[in-house]
């Protein structure tokens, strides 16, 4: 299947993950790209970590879209999300001191919302007094700003940002409120405030309205949005309270980045050919042991935002047709085939060395026939990747 719709011009896409995580939507994004011309993230934050290699190089992106490595496309970070306002000036600096443009191509809603050093502070003690019930998140102070989201009172959108003198009020009206509520916590307003006026700066040219913008790529372009984190973490539809907390599916798109549900034509999915699970959370298909050190070890299964070795097992066939349904998936791109490669636990083992095929007609017969079978199981599978660059995603003509 071409990613073009019969019209010849790829519809506006989704991108979404169908398990925990990690199923490497940052390279199918980066793949799928080269048709679009404006990539949006509308959930979730720097718990994120979006990895895509291009020509060898690798980047692990947590807050700007996957997008940005490739010329020409805008990134735009849209009002769902929750902004580290410190992470992300350090990986737009990043992203700049390896040569990537990071300019005009680069827009962030004033409606998104502001993750604020009280919030790591909450969510760590949080999770130490939740004991046994813990979450296992990673710590990035998503669930807390989310929180406050919702609470109104307390929030703080990244518009504080676009002026000082407002800033300064919206930290000075906020922060008695955390240390009320968080006993002995200092926040020292205006410390953070100059620290925030200080990141301000360099975030201010991004920073406006940008659904002028959406509209207008809407109505003339083809935009790609791009999920974070996944189906199965999502906080409605999730393992819940074992998710994060935002909307992760195709259906957190229209909110998450304020779109109508007829603009988007088609959705992809992203599935891993085996499973992967940060944190707590059931996980019927976990391996433990030595074939799971095998298998992290294979899948190179540590945390990209945290570095955390992650839970491993088989394939959920169940699990994925449920996440399929849910956000109405239109093809899968399998991921992962690579790994199960000379993988001998494995329940669909494959031969060594197919992550040199670069056509899909190239991959051993065993590899192609569980292709067929997850077509046939889960939904139709549009391209497979063996690694993890651009030229190892091979679409299945
Ligand atoms: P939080 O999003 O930091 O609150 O973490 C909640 C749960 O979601 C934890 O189990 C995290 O490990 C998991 N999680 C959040 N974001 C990601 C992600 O991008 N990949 C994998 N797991 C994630």
């Amino acid at each position: 299947m071409s990613t073009f719709d019969g019209r010849g011009r790829a519809p506006h896409t989704v991108v979404v993950g169908l398990q925990y995580g990690d199923e490497g939507k940052g390279q199918v994004v980066d793949w799928l790209a080269d048709d679009y011309d404006v990539v949006v993230r509308f959930n979730g934050g720097a718990n994120a970590g979006h990895s895509v290699e291009v020509a060898g190089e690798r980047f692990a992106l947590h807050l700007v879209p996957s997008g940005i490595v490739r010329p020409g496309i805008l990134n735009l970070i849209t009002g769902g999300t929750a902004l580290d306002p410190f992470l992300l000036a350090n990986e737009i600096d990043q992203l700049r001191a390896r040569g990537v443009e990071v300019d005009g191509n680069l827009r962030i809603a004033a409606t998104a919302h502001l993750v604020l050093p009280w919030h790591r502070e909450q969510e760590r003690r949080l999770e130490a007094l939740a004991g046994g019930a813990a979450i296992g998140t990673t710590g990035r102070g998503i669930g807390p700003c989310y929180a406050d989201k919702a609470l109104r009172v307390t929030a703080v959108r990244a518009e504080v940002l676009l002026d000082e003198g407002t800033l300064r009020r919206r930290i000075a009206e906020v922060a008695p409120i955390k240390e009320a509520m968080l006993s002995g916590l200092d926040v020292a307003p205006n410390r953070l405030s100059d620290e925030l006026a200080a990141v301000a700066e360099r975030l201010r040219p991004f920073i406006g309205d940008v659904t002028p913008l959406l509209r207008d790529a809407l109505a003339s372009r083809r935009v790609l949005f791009e999920g974070a984190h996944s189906s199965l973490l999502d906080v409605d539809h999730g393992t819940y309270p074992f998710v994060t907390s935002s909307h992760c599916t195709a259906l957190g798109v229209h909110s998450g980045a304020g779109v109508p549900a007829r603009a988007i034509g088609r959705v992809i999915g992203v599935v891993k050919a085996y499973t992967s699970r940060v944190g707590a959370g059931p996980f019927p298909t976990e391996i433990t042991g030595a074939p799971a050190e095998r298998l992290r070890e294979h899948g190179g299964e540590y945390g990209t935002s945290t570095g955390r070795p992650r839970r491993v097992g088989w394939l959920d066939v169940p699990a994925v047709r449920e996440a399929v349904e849910l956000n109405g998936v239109d093809g899968i791109v399998l991921t992962g085939l690579g790994v199960l490669a000379g993988l001998d636990d494995a329940p669909d083992p494959l031969p060594a060395g197919i992550d040199r095929c670069r056509r899909y007609a190239d991959l051993p017969a065993e590899a192609r026939a569980l292709v067929e079978r997850l077509s046939r199981d889960i939904a139709p599978v549009i391209a497979v990747c063996v690694g993890r660059g651009r030229e190892a995603v091979m679409p299945i003509e």
